[in-house]
């Protein structure tokens, strides 16, 4: 009867290495233009992201899985707070983030309806989006006189323009084989691809921060619960643990009149 012992503690290594398998998160993507580093766990910018988000995006787009009051206290945002800066016309602290602009409105002024973003971070991967969000320069023969070199042709609008500026394409014969290597972990070519020709109010700094920040928040948005899920896991590990600690102890007192 000496293997119970082992056996709780098999069982609960084989349990940990699950819990940590799952706390890690495998971001998708591929073919993006840049990549980014995610933190869910940095509230600041967490919030930050949320600003940006209700201020430039939910105009045209629905968030309609999220719940403001549910934002509010998973980035440790006052109701105050939230109410006063970032829920606009009429919508209460406790709706979903949804828009009033209807697909058939969207189509008809954008050409394509802006699509519900809650989960979007999910579908497109953190990489895309930060790139698609870095990209939209000027070219003359788009109908909008901007393009977008990870989402080409699109049809949403550079809405983040006064912050970041004006971009043109450097036109590089090198790019082929800088695209095949350049990508490393910050997004950071080695060669810059774009050349600011208006500035924006935003330093090129300060705007990669806002879009990585925005990003952040999508991601959370599209799975709020991985704020948590750490705790949850470090919690099951100490409750494992106890239970170890307490089987081994029942095992001794039950076999201690036998031998
Ligand atoms: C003026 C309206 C408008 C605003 C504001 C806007 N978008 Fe869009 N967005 C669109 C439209 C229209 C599309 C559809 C583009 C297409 O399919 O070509 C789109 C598409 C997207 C997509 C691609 C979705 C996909 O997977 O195909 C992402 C991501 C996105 N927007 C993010 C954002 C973010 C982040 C913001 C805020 C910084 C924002 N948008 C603000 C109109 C808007």
């Amino acid at each position: 009867m000496k293997n119970m012992d082992k056996l709780i503690c098999v069982v609960a290594l084989f349990a940990s290495l699950l819990l940590t398998a799952s706390v890690s998160f495998a971001a998708g993507g591929g073919g993006t233009i840049y990549k980014m580093h995610v933190d869910v766990h940095q509230q600041k910018s967490l919030q930050r992201g949320a600003k940006y988000f209700m201020n430039y995006c939910l105009s045209c787009h629905a968030a309609s899985y999220s719940r403001y009051n549910r934002v509010a206290a998973d980035l440790g945002i006052s109701e105050q707070n939230m109410r006063e800066h970032l829920i606009f016309t009429g919508r209460k602290f406790g709706d979903t983030m949804t828009v009033a602009l209807t697909p058939e409105q969207g189509k008809e002024w954008f050409g394509a309806p802006p699509p519900d973003l809650s989960v979007r971070a999910r579908s497109r991967g953190a990489d895309w989006i930060y790139s698609f969000l870095k990209t939209f320069y000027v070219d003359e023969s788009a109908t909008r006189g901007v393009n977008n070199l990870q989402f080409p042709g699109t049809s949403m609008p550079h809405v983040l323009w006064e912050l970041q500026g004006l971009q043109t394409l450097v036109e590089d014969d090198d790019h082929a084989e800088e695209d095949s290597h350049a990508k490393d972990g910050h997004g950071a070519h080695k060669k810059e691809l774009f050349e600011i020709a208006v500035p924006g109010t935003m330093t090129p700094e300060e705007y990669d921060q806002a879009i990585v920040d925005i990003v952040n928040f999508m991601v959370y948005m599209s799975e709020p619960i991985k704020l948590k899920r750490q705790a949850i896991g470090v919690g099951v590990l100490f409750f494992l643990f106890a239970l170890g600690v307490l089987a081994y102890f029942m095992k001794r007192d039950y076999w201690k009149d036998v031998h």
